[in-house]
């Protein structure tokens, strides 16, 4: 063969596959899209005549196989589609889920008591997929996270196969399947995203100089990364739960438009159930889990500093409110009461384990400082209550509670940033001895800050990208 005719040839593949690519791949995938559409059809008319409104109803797809769980997450998924049952009256709102075992009544019961969360029955269908098990990470021993991406796609089929929606969200970080809507319908949609499904912290966290493994683990990792960067642009909106998810997300997916929409919290309850202009006592207070990463040691520490060099406050106290899930946790506050009696700071501390909520809402409501040492929360929910609580907060310098959490408000500080236990104690001895209208200012705007966190704010974030999305569904 000569030299020219091998040049051809190559064009000649390229041009073909590029052809592929670009008209008859994505050809035939509407084919296979109008096909799931005309066999759906029935299903379709049937949960529209449910609905009441069968000319002009809207079906939209949340993709929330674990819907059940009762997490997080799926608070995010309830109180969405309540904003949707309010104010869109013609929207069906199916849920594809793989909780086979739970019937609606049970899943909303659930809703309601988990969550205080009131959905309308009539307006809420479940299409139970039985492919689940493709997305179990204990599926896919190896290549764990490809394999789960592409286990997602298996469901999503799935779900496609009970109904095609008119609008597609998916509520669970399954991007593929976000691709794979758009590719088959060419409709509308969405992705909520709590978390990359991989980080560019992951990316850089591998040793520079290893062995084959590390070096085959890169390319592997590399190659998924470039995959999900590109399901990334098949989301007509982006939603992230915090501004680091926002980063992180912007980065993969090469697109500036992701709205941080922060997950509802019950800031409603302490604004309203605690008086903002109380008198409160020198009391530092610090809510978490009596776990390793919470970093009471750190606090101790730091409440030894500045005790011992503080003159006036020499009547504060550090109250350690948590609970106690197991023997572990019990040894870790046997160590923690140690370490007190050890820095000498023993009668200024107090352990509080396995309060109820009154207990802890009437700490909340004479406390002057709330702290936390955590070093990269991703949010830190303790925070927003000490803010809702009107406390003064001060804490670790990094993740949630610095990025989204204890931010100025209207030009003002709503608390402040340490990382070291000098830092910490410094903090302490400058809240503590504020004036007191700059303490009651800050106060005042902690109270603001937490609105933000509200489920009135979620709502009203979620429905302005919803709303988009029914615009562009007509
Ligand atoms: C929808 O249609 C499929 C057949 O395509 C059927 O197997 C399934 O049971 C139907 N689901 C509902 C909820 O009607
Ligand atoms: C966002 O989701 C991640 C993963 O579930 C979670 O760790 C983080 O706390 C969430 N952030 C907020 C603001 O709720």
């Amino acid at each position: 063969m000569t030299l020219t005719a091998s040049i051809a040839t190559i064009c000649a593949i390229t041009a073909a596959t590029a052809i592929f690519c670009a008209v008859i791949f994505p050809f035939l995938l509407r084919q296979l899209g109008s096909h799931l559409l005309r066999r759906t059809a029935a299903n379709r008319s049937l949960i529209l005549k449910e609905l009441g409104v069968s000319d002009h109803g809207c079906l939209v797809g949340f993709f929330h196989p674990y819907c059940n769980a009762g997490g997080g997450g799926e608070r995010v998924l309830w109180a969405a589609i309540r904003a949707v049952q309010e104010k869109h009256p013609n929207v069906m709102s199916i849920v594809y889920t793989g909780d086979q075992d739970a019937s609606k009544t049970e899943i909303l019961s659930r809703v309601q008591t988990r969550f205080s969360i009131t959905l309308d029955p009539d307006r809420i269908v479940f299409l139970y997929l039985s492919t689940r098990r493709y997305v179990a990470a204990s599926t896919w021993p190896h290549f764990t996270l490809l394999g789960q991406s592409l286990g997602s796609l298996v469901l999503a089929w799935d779900a496609f196969n009970l109904l095609v929606p008119d609008v597609y969200i998916d509520t669970m970080g399954y991007a593929f399947t976000v691709a794979l809507a758009k590719l088959l319908f060419g409709i509308p949609t969405a992705a909520y995203v709590h978390y990359p499904t991989i980080s560019t912290d992951m990316l850089g966290s591998l040793p520079a100089n290893a062995g084959l493994r590390t070096s085959l683990k890169r390319i592997y990792w590399g190659l998924f990364a470039e995959l999900y960067k590109r399901c990334g642009k098949y989301a007509d909106k982006v939603m992230v739960n915090s501004s680091w998810t926002a980063n992180h997300v912007r980065q993969l997916w090469k697109r500036e438009d992701v709205a941080v929409v922060f997950p509802p919290c019950a800031v409603t309850e302490l604004l309203e159930k605690i008086s903002g202009d109380k008198p409160r006592q020198k009391l530092l207070l610090c809510i978490a889990q009596f776990r390793p990463e919470k970093n009471h040691k750190l606090l101790i520490d730091a409440f030894a500093a500045f005790y011992k060099r503080t003159e006036k406050h020499r009547d504060a106290r550090l109250v350690l409110v948590g609970s106690v899930r197991h023997d572990e946790d019990a040894t870790r506050v046997y160590d923690l009461r140690i370490q007190a009696r050890e820095t000498g700071v023993k009668d200024q501390v107090d352990f509080v384990t396995d309060a109820p909520w009154s207990e802890v809402l009437d700490w909340l409501g004479k406390a002057w400082i709330g702290v936390n040492a955590m070093w990269n929360e991703h949010f830190g929910i303790g925070v927003v209550e000490y803010q809702a609580a009107g406390l003064i907060s001060v804490v670790h310098n990094s993740g949630g509670p610095k990025l989204d959490i204890v931010v100025d408000v209207d030009g003002g500080r709503t608390g402040f940033h340490a990382t070291t236990a000098e830092e910490f104690a410094d903090a302490f001895e400058q809240a503590l001895s504020l004036p007191e209208e700059e303490v009651n200012r800050v106060r005042q705007r902690a109270r603001k800050s937490a609105q933000r966190f509200s489920e009135e704010v979620f709502e009203e974030g979620w429905l302005r990208a919803f709303d988009r999305l029914m615009e562009k569904a007509e």
